[in-house]
């Protein structure tokens, strides 16, 4: 089993099959971003051969992320493959895609055994879509989601809460949500990676959020949890649930159970720590899965206490990494 210095049980892995995208989210990577060399990324089966040593050492949850996953060509194999051990020892294999090529590839998700992805979603208003992606790609979304509930998949839209690009559209959107019957989780913006605006400028506090929201909807607290950051709150109007993610402005490691793998093999114990233990050199060992075992050991035994974001403006960011790299 994992567990790491604070008695936390690991379970669950986020595994990063590319760092590339198709979009450029202002909050996420600058235009001109510069990724990772090919030639230093995982290969598909040392992806899978990493995966089972997780699975075998009690990883139970495992996400597909990115980057956006489903720009990497062969990425559906992956899933496959991954798919043949949920029941034996993986309980749950998910995917968190932006939906530009969901419609594609929707079914193959649900047949290798997926259930449910998060699709993220900051807007459904074409032109603002447009300026906070860098790409007008609204419609292939909005196809992708619909092709996904039609392939019997759950989707729960991820929304990242953003100071004047989406405050205002934010309810409509979970109104929008809840009468296509998906879940909604609101995300604080985090000071990951470089970008071209300064992060207090978008940074919108998910407090701010829900006031606005308690003038317009009856809010109640739930206890539904997922294992995750999340806390959660049922719209009595809507009838749907919103998860609220606050890195920011509430704390949420104490009872953290994941860990995160870059493309290129690193194992990064925190989202908001620089610690990291590299795979791809125990992948690439004489002994991989002795190797890999040892990484992971190491990995709990580093793995931090909590995070310590901070948005100030002109601050440096919390990590260099962008959270496209560490795995969304
Ligand atoms: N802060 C918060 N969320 C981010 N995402 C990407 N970059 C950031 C950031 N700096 C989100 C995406 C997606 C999820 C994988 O991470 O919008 O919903
Ligand atoms: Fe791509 Fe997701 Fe980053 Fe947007 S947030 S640029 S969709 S990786």
């Amino acid at each position: 089993m994992l567990v790491d210095a604070f008695q936390r049980r690991i379970t669950y892995l986020r595994l990063s099959v590319t760092d590339r995208c198709d979009l450029r989210c202002t909050y996420c990577m600058p235009e001109a971003m510069t990724f990772l060399p090919r030639r230093e990324v995982l290969t598909l089966e040392e992806l899978h051969r990493l995966s089972l040593a997780f699975i075998a050492r009690g990883v139970t949850k495992l996400r597909i992320t990115g980057g956006e996953p489903l720009v990497r060509r062969d990425v559906i194999d992956l899933v496959r493959a991954l798919g043949r051990e949920i029941g034996t020892g993986l309980d749950e294999l998910t995917l968190t895609t932006n939906g530009t090529q969901l419609a594609q590839h929707a079914d193959a998700l649900t047949a290798a055994g997926v259930r449910r992805i998060n699709v993220s979603l900051d807007t459904i208003d074409r032109d603002r879509f447009r300026a906070l992606t860098g790409r007008d790609r609204l419609p292939q979304v909005l196809e992708g989601i619909a092709a996904a509930r039609e392939a019997g998949l759950a989707v729960k839209l991820n929304v990242v809460a953003l100071k004047d690009v989406n405050a205002a559209e934010i309810p409509d959107l979970i109104a929008w949500a809840h009468g296509h019957d998906h879940d909604v989780t609101l995300i604080e913006v985090m000071p990951l990676g470089e970008i071209a605006e300064d992060r207090s400028d978008q940074f919108l506090s998910l407090a701010k959020v829900r006031a606005d929201l308690d003038k317009r909807w009856t809010l109640v607290p739930s206890a539904h949890r997922t294992g995750g950051p999340a806390r959660y709150l049922d719209i009595a109007e809507t009838g749907g649930r919103l998860g609220l993610i606050t890195p920011l402005t509430g704390n949420f490691c104490d009872g953290c159970n994941r860990i995160r793998v870059t493309t290129t093999g690193q194992l990064y114990p925190c989202l908001g720590g620089g610690e990291m233990v590299d795979l791809r050199a125990a992948l690439r060992s004489g002994d991989p899965d002795r190797a890999l075992s040892g990484a992971m050991d190491r990995a709990m035994a580093i793995k931090p206490h909590r995070h310590g974001f901070a948005i100030e403006r002109g601050a440096a960011p919390a990590q260099p990494r962008h959270m496209s790299v560490t795995g969304g």
